[in-house]
């Protein structure tokens, strides 16, 4: 891995709210001053959110996608199939469904689509073994920007490949993160912030006119609302998030540790997690067990959490950008707003978003290298990302696009600034290991292993880990 370069460019890697270069660019995500005209030269293409030619609109009630910019290169391989990873679920795969129908019908190539499992931990599992075994399959693999440092040896170099034009298109902490050892082995699709999400109408109800600004606030107005509304409904919760042993609770458990000014569970080279703040946040989580949220949130990833909300069935929750797809047809659609996840109640306490994101690479054992080189290109081209900003709310990850009108309306919370927090990835390979580690530790709290002693055996084996 590449070192000191790559770990400062990660977003959030200083525990905020400091504002270097790198950092604003990330925070601002909605607020960059290129004009919808630049970018649509840039494209080349109309719009870009829909409505094109070639594939008609799906059963899924989508418009149909935009039009394949390198139809022309990607027709040389018509004929050839690539198979690719593609998101497991909801509206994010049928987005890209979408696409992969618009691609096939403009270039004769096939796309085999695998749809990832719902867990990030699960599909980099699967990842690992299939690439580290030498399969040639599948060609195209989506990474998330966690996992780059223990992939980069089985994935091709995108630099040669793609232009500088194409590359500089992209926020450049979000290339650095996929740059190992002066190598591209991913180019960035979308990213992401934790964020809370609520209710309008049951805090109007409740007597309460604002989103919570701390974690006891919310604790406080999750329980008086799920105290009401749990008499018509007994699956009612106050809060769901991602409780289950995999990743997704390590970027809960880090925005609960650091916006307690508890650190990030690794600092630099040292692990930091064994200090009064970041038990305080934890037993705070564990507090919630039974109170505002249900056991079962113990077992759940993101589309759990985005179910039960988007049913009506929770007050608040802790969700990434995507979820704003709620807004489109299920029973909360107008029913709530975004806001950034409540501050610890302490000194130096602070709301804190995980930074999250996704990129796409290809196998260097890939048979179908060009073939996949122009899915790729399609499936990130600034037309495809601002399509997929739209219809299934993903945040771009060029600022171009996140800087379309169309864009922004459709991803209100990109207006608001969060103050990511980056998980401890600087310690390169070992990411995952560490992380579950913390995951495991973390869910045992929530099933009620006491704190303290699970802070402390954590710190251990995350010290054993890195030494
Ligand atoms: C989202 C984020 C990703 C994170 C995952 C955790 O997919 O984009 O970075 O690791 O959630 O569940």
């Amino acid at each position: 891995m590449s070192g000191t370069a790559r770990d400062d460019a990660v977003p959030g890697a200083v525990p905020a709210p400091s504002t270097g270069p790198d950092r604003r660019n990330v925070l601002r995500l909605g607020a960059v001053g290129i004009g919808l005209g630049a970018l649509l030269a840039a494209c080349g293409k109309g719009n870009g959110i829909g409505g094109s030619t070639a594939a008609s609109s799906s059963s899924s009630g989508l418009p149909a996608a935009p039009a394949v910019a390198n139809a022309a290169d990607a027709k040389k391989f018509s004929g050839s199939t690539v198979a690719t990873d593609i998101p497991g679920f909801g509206t994010e795969l049928a987005t890209t469904q979408q696409l992969a129908k618009q691609f096939e019908a403009e270039t004769g190539v096939k796309i085999k689509a695998i749809p990832l499992p719902k867990s990030t931990s699960d599909a980099y599992a699967a990842d690992q073994r299939l690439l580290a075994s030498g399969q040639s399959s599948p060609d195209v693999l989506l990474v998330d920007l966690i996992y780059p440092p223990a992939l980069a040896s089985y994935l091709l170099d995108l630099k040669g490949h793609l232009t500088e034009a194409e590359i500089a298109l992209t926020y450049p902490n979000l290339i650095a993160v996929n740059t190992i050892d002066s190598r591209l082995v991913a180019y960035p699709w979308y990213g992401g912030f934790g964020r809370l999400y609520y209710r309008t109408d049951l805090l109007q109800k409740y007597g309460y006119t604002k989103p919570p600004a701390t974690w006891t606030e919310l604790t406080t107005m999750a329980a008086k609302i799920q105290a009401g509304e749990q008499q018509a409904n007994k699956a009612f919760s106050g809060y769901v998030f991602q409780g289950n042993a995999y990743e997704g609770l390590t970027c809960n458990a880090l925005e609960w540790v650091a916006s307690y000014n508890g650190g990030t569970f690794i600092d630099g080279n040292t692990v930091s997690v064994d200090n009064p703040n970041a038990i305080a946040a934890l037993k705070l989580a564990q507090g919630w067990i039974g109170k505002i949220a249900q056991t079962s949130v113990t077992t759940f990833t993101e589309d759990e959490a985005h179910s039960a909300f988007g049913a009506g069935n929770a007050a608040f929750m802790r969700n990434w950008e995507y979820a704003q797809d709620l807004q489109k047809g299920s029973e909360v659609a107008g029913k709530f707003s975004v806001a950034p996840l409540p501050a610890g109640d302490v000194k130096g306490g602070t709301t804190a978003a995980a930074a999250g994101g996704w990129a796409v690479a290809i196998n260097k054992n890939s048979k179908n290298q060009d073939a996949a080189v122009e899915w790729l290109k399609y499936l990130t081209s600034p037309a495809a990302q601002a399509y997929r900003a739209v219809n299934s709310s993903d945040v771009p990850a060029q600022p171009g696009v996140a800087a379309m009108s169309e864009v922004q309306a459709a991803l209100p919370a990109l207006k608001e600034q969060v103050i990511p927090f980056a998980r401890p990835t600087q310690i390169g390979a070992k990411y995952n290991e560490a992380s579950t580690v913390i995951f495991q530790a973390v869910n045992a709290m929530l099933r009620g292993s006491p704190v303290e002693a699970g802070v402390k055996k954590m710190a251990a084996d995350l010290r054993e880990l890195i030494a």
